[in-house]
């Protein structure tokens, strides 16, 4: 679905994003796990376009989008939950979700009328997250932390992706959160999105996709499944900070 080749991305004259290669396979979880600083949020702005990438490509669903403006690979149904949530303080739940949705509605492609995919929209979004419709009165400034993801996420979904892309969803987030939004993310994939998730939380990340990239200095240094990556002690103490720690052992 989406397949990335050698990206490298600047801010200046600051390489940040050194070749970066992998790929996120439709109707899946694919995390990309990496610790502060590595280039995560960069892979996350480049893939939308508001850092576009000076060499390499960006290609989904066989369309090349690596010099695509956000607008249009917004039209193209992929949606970006930023890091740190980016809640406007004096607009109120509805306003962020209408403005959303008056975006959607101007990029709704003709791909989208002819799909039989039921969809996101605002209404929707209120029966999935009802703490969003009890506070769409308030201001983003009046909600807690959990409410403001839930929000930044909400407001990605009345784009109606195909690929959404979480930047470190779980930041900041109680355990009890943490776990809402590894259940919201199984939903979303059972109903047939794809999803990138960007996370420093390695233990949440290994537990919810189906396959993991570890990132390092703005290049992937290791793509297995959840378990191997799981099993192999080396990268779990080099590439994320996770004590090595034996696998239990099975006895009967
Ligand atoms: N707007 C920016 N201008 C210059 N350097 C930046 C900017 N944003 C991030 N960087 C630098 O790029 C590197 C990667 O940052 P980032 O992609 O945010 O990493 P991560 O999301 O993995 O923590 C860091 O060294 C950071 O300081
Ligand atoms: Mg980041």
């Amino acid at each position: 679905m989406l397949n990335v080749l050698d990206l490298h991305t600047y801010y200046g004259d600051s390489h940040v994003l050194q070749g970066v290669t992998m790929h996120v396979d439709s109707g899946r979880v694919t995390a990309v796990l990496g610790r502060n600083g590595v280039g995560k949020t960069t892979l996350c702005r480049s893939l939308v376009g508001l850092t576009p990438a000076r060499a390499g490509r960006i290609v989904f669903n066989d369309t090349e989008i690596t010099r695509l403006p956000p607008h249009q690979i917004c039209g193209l149904r992929i949606s970006l939950v930023p890091q740190g949530r980016r809640i406007f303080r004096s607009l109120t739940v509805e306003e962020h979700l209408a403005i959303a949705g008056r975006t959607r509605g101007s990029l709704a492609g003709v791909s989208e009328k002819r799909e039989h995919r039921p969809g996101w929209d605002v209404r929707k979004v209120y029966d999935v997250f009802p703490r969003l419709s009890e506070r769409r009165g308030h201001r983003g400034d009046e909600l807690s932390g959990g409410e403001q993801q839930m929000l930044a996420i909400a407001r990605a979904l009345v784009a109606n992706p195909v690929l959404l892309v979480m930047d470190e969803p779980t930041e900041g987030l109680a355990p009890m959160l943490v776990a809402e939004v590894g259940k919201l993310i199984r939903r979303l994939k059972d109903e047939g999105t794809s999803i990138l998730l960007v996370e420093q939380n390695a233990s949440f990340a290994v537990k919810t996709a189906d396959y993991v990239h570890v990132m390092s200095k703005g290049r992937i240094v290791h793509s297995s499944e959840p378990a191997a990556l799981w099993a192999n002690g080396d990268i779990r103490t080099q590439f994320l900070g996770v004590p090595r720690v034996d696998p239990p052992v099975a006895r009967d």
